[in-house]
């Protein structure tokens, strides 16, 4: 066995990992041929299927042109055009992208820059708040913001504190604007974190976009400033480019990862408005953003967004998302009142089926039993415990979906 240790596994009981030496559309392969139709994007970083022929073209061009640089005192056109191109996509008023490597970082650097922006205003407002049950990364910061939960319970001594709220899950509308508005009158909040729409990893979860809006009114009545973890949702996941887009109210900081390079190479970008920018800005050091990542803006990683954004801006790409979409739909209609679930639902490209199961947690038996069961199959599917979910890469084609649904039909019997 390989002396690696493998993220999120508890090494002595998970099987061998399985090898894969080939990726091809929506699919990994082994040595042998063995095909694995990846129906969770791989952690839900690819977009438009593995080894891509484009953007592997665009990677190799520039690895050979220039592989890295420094991006403290020097830049390169890959970022710069990749700047240009984002920001005016994103929503809000984003003005300034800041580059780092991955989704944990564009977080926590999300959170740095709203603590700082109070404290270069010398203003007394320190305190975060995000929904319960939220995931945004695993440093501490973003443990922290997440709140705690058995996943990060090794370190809830090491854990700052957040004000967590109630999602505005369709039950539990007025539930979580009372608790924000609670939290208001009685502390001093810099900055409200939130995954726009839909809670990832704690089971896929969709919200209420009117509350959600509700929320971001009430903290830009106060004040608060919004910060969007779209790490997930950006990149068309939703339905929209951005989740945040069919909200009311847009956020301050956006937080971007994952899907960003088509799923190719590590890179997280974290925008914030020029406002928010403006309180760095000064002749004093002091006031500057003292962050930085050695990867930071790495000019092959930026090759590659760019590469995956000419291809997620092309016609074929929109067609796909709404091809994905509706056949979400029409599982959502055929299996939502089965028995065997508790919930059914699909957020664009998004479908999640919860399982009624007595344990519902993530370490549900029911999830390693889902696991083995599509990978027998040839699927790869991951519940989070008893929700079942499926995040194809964009390439995926209406038969491989089908068989998809039918072989998860098969698990309702
Ligand atoms: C919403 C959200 N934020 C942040 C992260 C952390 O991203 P990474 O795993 O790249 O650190 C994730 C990862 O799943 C996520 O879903």
């Amino acid at each position: 066995m390989a002396a690696i240790w493998h993220p999120f596994t508890q090494m002595k009981t998970a099987q061998a990992p399985i090898e894969i030496t080939r990726g091809k559309g929506a699919y990994l392969l082994t040595r042998d041929g063995t095909s694995y139709l990846d129906a969770i994007s791989s952690w839900w970083v690819n977009l438009h299927g593995h080894a891509h022929p484009y953007i592997a073209k665009k990677i190799a061009d520039q690895a050979s042109e220039l592989e890295h640089v420094i991006f403290a005192g020097f830049t390169h056109p890959p970022a710069r055009e990749l700047t240009d191109r984002l920001l005016p996509l994103l929503p809000g008023k984003m003005g300034k992208l800041f580059y780092s490597d991955n989704g944990s970082t564009a977080v926590e650097v999300g959170l740095k820059i709203a603590l700082q922006y109070w404290h270069n205003k010398k203003k007394n407002k320190t305190k975060i708040v995000s929904f319960k049950g939220g995931y945004h990364g695993d440093t501490f910061g973003t443990m922290s913001a997440s709140g705690k939960t058995p996943f990060n319970r090794p370190f809830w001594n090491h854990l700052f504190e957040v004000i967590t709220i109630t999602p505005p899950s369709r039950v539990l509308e007025e539930k979580c604007v009372e608790e924000l508005e609670a939290a208001v009158a009685t502390s001093n909040i810099a900055c409200f974190l939130f995954e726009p729409l839909i809670q990832g990893a704690s089971g896929m979860v969709v919200h209420c976009p009117k509350t959600l809006s509700h929320l971001l009114r009430i903290c830009r009545e106060h004040e608060i400033i919004t910060i969007a973890d779209e790490v997930m949702t950006g990149f068309g996941r939703t339905g929209s480019l951005f989740a945040s887009e069919i909200l009311d109210v847009q956020p301050d900081i956006l937080c971007l990862s994952k899907g960003i390079t088509g799923g190719f190479l590590p890179l997280g970008a974290t925008a914030c408005t020029e406002e928010i920018y403006q309180a760095f800005h000064s002749e004093e050091k002091q006031k500057a953003f003292l962050h930085g990542h050695s990867y930071t803006a790495n000019p092959i990683s930026c090759a590659s967004a760019l590469a995956s954004l000419d291809l997620l801006l092309a016609q074929e790409c929109t067609k796909q998302r709404t091809m994905i979409s509706r056949s979400h739909a029409d599982f959502v209609k055929q299996w939502k009142n089965h028995p065997r679930l508790t919930r059914c639902e699909s957020l664009g490209t998004i479908l999640a089926i919860e399982y009624k199961d007595g344990n519902s947690t993530y370490f549900s038996t029911l999830s390693n039993e889902l696991y083995h069961f599509f990978i027998n199959q040839k699927i790869l599917l991951r519940p989070l415990g008893n929700v079942l979910y499926v995040l194809p890469p964009y390439c995926i084609t209406q038969e491989e979906l089908t068989l998809i649904y039918d072989t998860i039909a098969l698990t309702f019997e």
